[in-house]
């Protein structure tokens, strides 16, 4: 390994002296410069791991292999990138995450809507699984059997490629979800293992008997307690015991095993090199596991997430990496980077926190706990971003900090409470919501569309116009902020026209246990379409074109770790605001609450005159300002 390193040393020094830089000479400049990094990250982890030698060779040799494979044309976005390293964190990104079967069939469906995506403004599309999975229990498609297969029901691994291609030709990106903490039961490497083979059986967690789960029990989380509870998975015919974090037919693969680690990346750089522009990590929290250790957030976790970015950053540095990791604040932003790994970690991560506070802030219609956990974020590294996002695929966790609601003078349990009855239309409020994977104190987490949760559904049943008003605001509200608060803004697919709860999953078999299939619907191209025909829908999709299409002119709203909240003094309010590279600000002031409410100007100065981006209309700042119900302002000084 040493005379590797001197080699690839010495291969870095020739390129440098090339003076036309060709990808070939920046390649090697990449891996002789990050070849000593990922080895020391390697030895962190497998120091004295028998496979250490022959995984760590066969890593390199795939690196170069990999970058070999790579086209022209991703060698030069690669290029292009590298000297705009922050370009995830442009204000002229926005997102849209969508099941490609859901949304319009398959990857040739996906490419006849391109117009839909340009018209509505969406520049970034985060395909949710599309792997080969098993026909039934694949978890939405988190349970991969082939990670160099297209699921077929989609099309081929070369209509994805077509897509990506197509994409980019549209000034489009791709973002696809690497399901790297567990593989299907039925994956290759899974069915080996069940056959005995021990090269096989050491990818994933084995156990003769109860001794180390039952050890292990005592420091895990469980994920899905009604429906999967435990974290192993009894083998009958095996007659031992498999990990299995997720469901019974997920297992955990074992990164301890250095092997499993360099297939993986190899697995990621062969995805990244069919199209791919992010990579989704998802559930990395959960990567490394011990005995006596909360299996979450483990420092080894880290490691492994560094490995996966330095090697990507030789082969493909113009991929960038999100991590999927639904944990506390303080927490979250370890997975940037800390240290001497910052920025050489993930670039992205979910702004879950805020979302999951956005929706108790409208329950509440108070910002005390949004903004006071605001104030408890530690601040990220430069070239990081968050995805906003209001809604998603998975249900809503109410994982905000214990302490400091008590700080507000609430009880934690009791608060969680409150909310989920009012988001579950059991107090005459409005929202339609279900709750999942309840505990036995009552405690859980929430399912439901945007559009449902905000009032739309009850409403549109009820006839009741005032409602749909209301409800209509809170989608803007929702929506208004993702789009300025800095970072990816990542709308849900069917949100754009307010779509409601999706009740067919009751009659899938299965499906019908797992409610988070309620804010999975069926694109209903019939009202995109028409949009002329429903008036609610038209009014919420023009809304947020509008807003997209601001946001792209307003540079602002990039993130360039320049978000700063503002204690207006009025608990109702959040207000924040955004500055761009010449100094430029916009505020932005949003009202929680259903009633009209004042503002007042200290934050930006009394009798100045200023311009509400969203709706063009100026005024001057008087001591007490108004802003009508759940209404969001984007002010900017005018000239
Ligand atoms: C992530 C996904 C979730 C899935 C889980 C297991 O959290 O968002 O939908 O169930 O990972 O892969």
């Amino acid at each position: 390994i040493l005379k590797m390193q001197q080699a690839y040393k010495l291969s870095r020094l020739y390129a440098l002296l090339d003076k036309n830089r060709t990808s070939e000479s920046c390649f090697h400049i990449r891996l002789g410069s990050n070849f000593p990094i990922i080895l020391d990250l390697f030895e962190k982890l497998y120091s004295t791991h028998p496979y250490k030698k022959e995984a760590f060779e066969n890593l390199i040799e795939i690196l170069i292999n990999r970058h070999q494979e790579r086209s022209e044309e991703q060698k030069k976005l690669d290029l292009h990138r590298s000297k705009n390293p922050n370009w995830y964190s442009s204000n002229e990104i926005v997102g849209m995450m969508l099941y490609t079967e859901r949304f319009n069939q398959n990857f040739k469906g996906l490419e006849e809507k391109i117009p839909y995506f340009k018209k509505l403004g969406i520049n970034t599309l985060h395909l949710m699984p599309f792997l080969d999975v098993p026909e039934s229990e694949n978890d939405g498609g988190y349970a991969v059997r082939n990670y160099r297969e297209t699921n077929p029901k989609l099309g081929s691994m070369e209509d994805f490629e077509n897509l990506a291609k197509n994409l980019h030709q549209n000034e489009m990106n791709v973002i696809m979800d690497f399901v790297l903490n567990h593989c299907a039961d039925t994956h290759q490497w899974a069915i080996k293992a069940k056959n005995g083979d021990e090269k096989y059986k050491e990818y994933f967690y084995f156990f003769k008997d109860r001794t180390i789960p039952d050890a292990l029990e005592k420091t895990m989380l469980e994920i899905f307690p009604d429906t999967a509870p435990g974290n192993f998975t009894w083998l009958e015919e095996q007659k031992e015991w498999v990990m299995t974090l997720f469901h019974h037919y997920q297992w955990d693969l074992n990164y301890k095993n250095p092997r499993v680690l360099v297939e993986m990346i190899d697995n990621m750089l062969f995805l990244a090199n069919k199209g791919v522009d992010i990579f989704r990590l998802d559930a990395v929290a959960y990567m490394w596991k011990d005995i006596g250790r909360f299996n979450q957030n483990l420092p080894e976790v880290h490691t492994l997430l560094q490995i996966f970015k330095m090697c990507g950053q030789v082969v493909a540095p113009g991929i960038a990496y999100i991590a999927e990791a639904i944990v506390a604040p303080e927490e979250i932003v370890k997975y940037f980077g800390e240290a001497e790994a910052e920025g050489n970690e993930c670039d992205i991560a979910y702004n879950a926190t805020f979302m999951a506070l956005s929706w108790e802030a409208i329950a509440s219609g108070n910002t005390d706990l949004l903004r006071k956990s605001m104030y408890s974020v530690p601040k990220k590294p430069m070239n990081t971003t968050w995805i906003n996002y209001a809604r998603c695929h998975d249900d809503i966790g109410l994982g905000f900090e214990d302490k400091l609601i008590q700080e507000l003078g609430k009880n934690p349990l009791m608060h969680r409470l409150y909310m989920l009855r009012y988001y579950c239309d059991e107090q005459g409020t409005f929202g339609r919501g279900k709750r999942f994977m309840q505990e036995p104190n009552g405690n859980a987490r929430l399912s439901g569309s945007m559009a449902s949760l905000c009032g739309l559904e009850k409403a549109l049943e009820e006839k009741n116009d005032f409602q749909i008003h209301l409800a209509q605001k809170r989608i803007h509200l929702q929506h208004a902020i993702i789009l300025s608060l800095g970072g990816i803004p990542m709308i849900y697919s069917g949100d754009e026209i307010a779509s409601t709860n999706f009740y067919y999953y009751l009659n899938e078999s299965d499906k019908k246990h797992d409610n988070r299939w309620l804010h999975r619907p069926m694109m209903n191209w019939d009202i995109a379409e028409n949009l002329e025909k429903y008036p609610i829908q038209k009014s919420v999709f023009e809304n947020l074109k509008k807003m997209i299409s601001l946001r792209k002119e307003i540079p602002a709203f990039a993130d360039n770790n320049d978000l700063e909240f503002i204690d207006s003094g009025n608990s109702h309010l959040l207000v924040f605001k955004k500055t761009d590279k010449k100094g430029e600000h916009v505020w932005v002031i949003c009202n929680f609450s259903e009633y009209e409410t004042t503002f007042p100007s200290w934050f930006i100065g009394l009798n100045k005159k200023v311009k509400n981006l969203l709706t063009d209309e100026q005024f001057s700042l008087q001591y007490q300002n108004f802003i009508g119900r759940y209404d969001v302002l984007w002010l900017t000084l005018s000239t």
